[in-house]
């Protein structure tokens, strides 16, 4: 456990839910990886509304899970080194939290904690049509330092099936963290290996 590479990965109530399954399940790819899973409550709700999934499966596909209400939990800390966190997808509930500094739950004081190091804080926010309080928060945090990477389909793969377009938008977020999804397509090369 002691050199794994960590991600901590919070997936909140925006719809999108499966977007964050599917990253859980393309990390188990990666043994070098612990994933620290975070849900919100309003993930909870929508895990059960829009997927298959029950909240104990989800959490099943993760190295670690953590108590929202837990702030001092090891991810609550700057010293608790980690390569960096995704909240997929990111309600606007949550960005705002983010882009304020209000670190009211353990997953955005995770979130808190990665920007004040300067690791990488990948946030998928989904919403549309986007508001001017949205927006502004979204710049706030693109200030802050987060990478604002919209769940937004790509149609140059030639995507045929909703998993293919998932899969994706989860390589998308993968490779902000340098970490080489099977079968993820770039523009004027081969998939993956
Ligand atoms: C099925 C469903 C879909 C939702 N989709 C969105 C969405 O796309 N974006 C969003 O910002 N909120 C969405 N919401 C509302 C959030 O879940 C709600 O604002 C919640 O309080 C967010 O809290 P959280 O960020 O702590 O999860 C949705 C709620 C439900 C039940």
């Amino acid at each position: 456990m002691e050199n794994k590479k960590r991600l901590v990965v919070g997936i909140s109530g925006a719809s999108g839910a499966i977007l964050g399954i599917e990253l859980l399940k393309k990390m188990q790819l990666f043994p070098e990886w612990e994933t620290h899973l975070l849900l919100s409550s309003g993930a909870r709700r929508t895990i059960q509304l829009e997927t298959s999934y029950s909240i104990e499966q989800v959490e099943a596909l993760a190295t670690m899970v953590h108590r929202l209400g837990d702030v001092g939990a090891s991810i609550a800390s700057g010293t608790f080194k980690t390569a960096g966190m995704v909240i997929v997808p990111c309600s606007m509930k949550t960005l705002a939290g983010v882009a304020s500094g209000f670190s009211e739950n353990l997953l955005l004081r995770a979130a808190d904690v990665t920007l004040k190091e300067r690791r990488t804080l990948v946030l998928v926010p989904r919403e549309t049509p986007l508001n001017r309080i949205h927006l502004r928060n979204l710049v706030t945090a693109s200030d802050a330092g987060a990478v604002i990477l919209p769940p937004v389909v790509a149609y140059y793969n030639k995507p045929s099936t909703v998993q293919e377009m998932t899969d994706h938008i989860v390589g998308k977020i993968l490779d902000v963290f340098e970490i080489p999804m099977h079968g993820f397509c770039r523009w004027g090369e081969q998939p993956l290996k």
